[in-house]
């Protein structure tokens, strides 16, 4: 395979990031489909628009779920939809380079290597484990024998990776994420706003409003239904009760960090305890999150630049250094 023309591919439960090898054509399409009876209505940022002001008949979702395909073939229909798009800008490229879990099976990885190859007839696939993508993104010398951690707090899941000579020694997926939270807020305001509001209405609470630790008191107006009238009403919801509504879902994750670091070996420990953990992911970017972090686990904590954009700057860095191909793998088809 010409390493060189591959394309970069953040297959994100949130947000589909594609670059070409230059970085110059890229493309952020959300991985949403809207579907009316067996017929595709809209993908991407117009399925996104659609979600929560569908008619009955039309259902929106997103064909991801906890890191892996959920659909295979609302998958499939966005993830060629995307790339056709995609492809009508950028240089025709011999294959893709794909960020996938760590501790993805073999069944989930062919479910990816089918995806891809059939919604573009290509079979040039490389894979590469999201936590080392992340590592490479901020010029870590993964090869080399230190140990490092990286938290990546996506949309629908949290990514723990340890790395160490080039690989994942370990790495967890947590169903742990923006997403959680955004439910965490539609429960407190239903609970304590006697008001329904949408997932899309949380998620606007939460990246205008949230903070952990110190934040500043704001609030933000929104709309929703009224328990019990069942009539259209709005509210003006406190950046406090936000903040305290997702402090349980933060702990849990920060709570998985600590037992993972738990299993470190001790001479990697002793590396992280060093160096510090790197925080990153779409999430990471609630106002002091590190700091939180820093003080429940007692070790240092560096949020990396443009958190959302990590993985696919590092898939990029790879294909673009010859040096670091090994750090990516075919899929293994033949595993199971
Ligand atoms: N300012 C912000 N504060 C908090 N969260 C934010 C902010 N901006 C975006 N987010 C959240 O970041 C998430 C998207 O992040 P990201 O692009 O890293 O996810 P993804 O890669 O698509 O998902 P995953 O890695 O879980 O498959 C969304 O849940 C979004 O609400
Ligand atoms: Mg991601």
């Amino acid at each position: 395979m010409i390493f060189s023309s591959l394309y970069g591919v953040d297959l994100g439960t949130d947000t589909i990031k594609l670059r070409d090898k230059t970085g110059q054509h890229f493309l952020d399409s959300k991985n949403m489909i809207a579907i009316r009876r067996g017929r595709v209505l809209a993908i991407g940022s117009d399925a996104w628009e659609m979600y929560e002001r569908n008619p009955m008949d039309v259902e929106v979702s997103c064909p991801m779920s906890g890191g892996v395909i959920a659909s295979a073939t609302n998958m499939e229909l966005v993830l060629s939809y995307t790339l056709k798009k995609f492809t009508t800008f950028a240089k025709k490229s011999s294959g893709l380079c794909l960020a996938v879990p760590t501790n993805v099976t073999p069944v989930q990885q062919r479910a990816f290597f089918n995806v891809l190859r059939d919604s573009r007839q290509t079979s040039r696939v490389r894979l590469i484990d999201k936590g080392i993508a992340d590592a490479v993104s901020i010029g870590i010398p993964v090869q080399e024998g230190k140990g490092h951690m990286i938290v990546n707090v996506g949309a629908d899941t949290t990514e723990i990776s340890v790395i160490c000579g080039g690989r994942v020694i370990i790495g967890q997926t947590l169903k742990i994420g923006g997403k959680s939270l955004d439910a965490d807020i539609v429960t407190m305001v239903r609970r304590k706003f006697n008001l329904n509001i949408g997932m899309k209405t949380a998620e606007t609470l939460k990246n205008n409003l949230a903070f952990m630790i110190n934040g500043p008191r704001l609030e933000q107006k929104v709309f929703g239904i009224h328990t019990l009238s069942g009539l259209p009403k709005s509210d003006m919801i406190p950046s406090l009760a936000v903040s305290v509504s997702i402090v349980e879902s933060v702990d849990r994750m920060i709570e998985q960090v600590r037992a993972v670091y738990g299993r470190v070996p001790p001479q990697v420990a002793g590396d992280i305890a060093e160096e510090g953990i790197f925080l990153t992911g779409g999430t990471s970017m609630i106002l002091n999150l590190p700091i939180y972090m820093q003080k429940e686990l007692g070790l240092p904590i560096y949020h990396i630049t443009d958190p959302r954009n990590s993985t696919i700057r590092g898939i990029l860095e790879i294909i673009n250094h010859k040096e670091l191909k090994a750090l990516t793998r075919a899929p293994s088809l033949y595993e199971y």
